[in-house]
């Protein structure tokens, strides 16, 4: 599984992060995550992103370095996100209820409310960190 870590210039000196609200299963429905897909055989978690954010929300995208920490989703599926920006497309949600973009102050709010999708909150500190960094 390979989830993509959008960010982008928010042009006054901050950086925003694209977040994605799940439509289903019931148990994640409504909460928000980094959006991605599972790798195909053969294919690259690098390649893998790019055609599921191809499909999930019609863009394109430079995938970069993986964030340090790995997710384990359950035995034989782990859950890796790579930083990526945006090189053409604006974002839509093909599959998701919803997007949005956040500033570190609105991802901690939606972490605090707990609206975000469990496995993802391991990245937390690491969004934040970039999400704050000058
Ligand atoms: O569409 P489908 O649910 O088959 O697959 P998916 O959206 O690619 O997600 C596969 C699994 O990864 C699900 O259990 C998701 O809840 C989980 N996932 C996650 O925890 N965090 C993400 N950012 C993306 C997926």
């Amino acid at each position: 599984m390979v989830a993509g870590a959008v960010v982008r210039d928010a042009g006054d000196g901050r950086a925003e992060l694209l977040l994605a609200q799940r439509a289903y299963p019931p148990e994640v429905a409504g909460r928000w995550e980094l959006p991605g897909g599972k790798a195909a055989d053969g294919e690259t978690l690098a390649e893998a992103l790019v055609r599921e954010l191809r499909e999930e929300l019609e863009v394109s995208v430079l995938p970069g370095e993986p964030l340090e920490q790995r997710v384990l989703l359950r035995e034989e599926l782990t859950l890796v996100a790579l930083w990526a920006r945006l090189l053409g497309g604006t974002p839509r949600a093909v599959e998701h209820h919803a997007l949005t973009w956040v500033d570190a102050e609105a991802l901690t709010a939606m972490a605090d409310r707990d609206e975000l999708v469990p496995a993802d909150t391991a990245w937390i500190p690491e969004l934040l960190a970039a999400l704050r960094a000058p």
